[in-house]
This record gives structure tokens, C-alpha cells and sequence, in this order.
């Protein structure tokens, strides 16, 4: 199943992932890509605001892992500084991928491997000819059996 949302502000990326994040079941793992700077984070931001987390959401670039707690936890990776899928073994991460709570990857693609096949992905993608705050955001997600 493939759906397809198009934003014309931060706001209304937000308020896409906040849909999403009020939606989210625990033990799911969204796997989230695009370019740098196209608003992988802005969505996150939105997504912890539906699952009730009121802190304030941060990019986990050096640190890896955020988590956070809602009515359910959320692990928040950004796996651009991981440098091979043996330094994410590192992290402990199947703990998390495999545990109670949402796990949000950013940057997923670059651990294809270590992504599991029921991963709900999301990409976010600009298109300058539709203007500088144009994103275009397709969720792809295997149908549940
Ligand atoms: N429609 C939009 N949706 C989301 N962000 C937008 C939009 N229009 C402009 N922006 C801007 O794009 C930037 C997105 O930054 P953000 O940190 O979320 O990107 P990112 O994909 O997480 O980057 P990185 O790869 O560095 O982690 C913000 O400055 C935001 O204000
Ligand atoms: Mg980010």
C-alpha cells in the first residue's frame, strides 16, 4: 500500500507526522529517508507530539538513539554518522527495534541490511520547480496479513 501527501510548510509536515504518530502501534519500526535538510526530523517532531510525548524532540545525529516516552516509548535514531552495519550493532539496537515501543530510523537506507522487511517506510523528497517549502512525503507499507 502506498500513500502520497504533499506539504507546503514545516507545519504541515508536522501535522503528518502527528496523524502518523497517533496511528503508530507499538513494536512498529518506520524507516524514514531522504536528502539532508528535507525534513526527516520536522516529521519526527510531529510524529512524538501524536504519541503524546511532550518533550521537546532533537536530532539524535551524535547521539544516535533519542527516547522518548508517550503513551508508548519512542526510539528515535539517525544512523547518518554510523559508519557500517557492524558499528550499529554497537548500538544494542535490536533491543529496541524488537521491543515494546515505535522505533523511528532515520536515514534508514544506509542499513539496508538490518532494516526488517515489515519496516513502514517514508520518504520525503523536495521538487524545486513546486517551491523551496514543496515535500512531497509517500509512505509505503506491506499489506498487514
Ligand atoms: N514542507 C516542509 N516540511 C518540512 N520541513 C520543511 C518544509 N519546508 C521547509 N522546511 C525546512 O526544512 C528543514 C528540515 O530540517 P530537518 O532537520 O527536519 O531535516 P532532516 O531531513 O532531519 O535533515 P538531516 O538529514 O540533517 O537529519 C527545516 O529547516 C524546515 O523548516
Ligand atoms: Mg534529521
Amino acid at each position: 500500500m502506498k500513500n502520497v501527501w504533499e506539504t507546503f510548510s514545516p507545519a504541515e509536515t508536522e501535522a503528518i507526522g502527528e496523524k502518523m504518530g497517533q496511528a503508530a502501534k507499538p513494536a512498529q519500526i518506520y524507516s524514514l529517508d531522504g536528502d539532508l535538510g528535507v525534513g526527516k526530523t520536522v516529521f519526527t517532531k510531529g510524529f512524538a507530539r501524536g504519541l503524546g510525548i511532550t518533550e521537546y524532540v532533537t536530532s539524535p545525529t551524535f547521539t544516535i538513539i533519542n527516547e522518548y516516552m508517550g503513551r508508548m516509548p519512542l526510539y528515535h535514531f539517525d544512523v547518518y554518522r554510523i559508519s557500517s552495519e557492524e558499528e550499529m550493532e554497537d548500538t544494542g539496537y535490536e533491543e529496541y527495534f524488537y521491543g515494546e515501543g515505535v522505533t523511528l530510523v532515520e536515514w534508514a537506507s544506509l542499513i539496508p541490511n538490518l532494516m526488517p522487511m515489515e519496516a513502514i517506510g517514508i520518504t520525503i523528497e523536495k521538487d524545486f520547480a513546486k517551491g523551496d517549502e514543496y515535500r512531497r512525503i509517500t509512505v509505503c507499507r506491506r499489506e498487514e496479513a
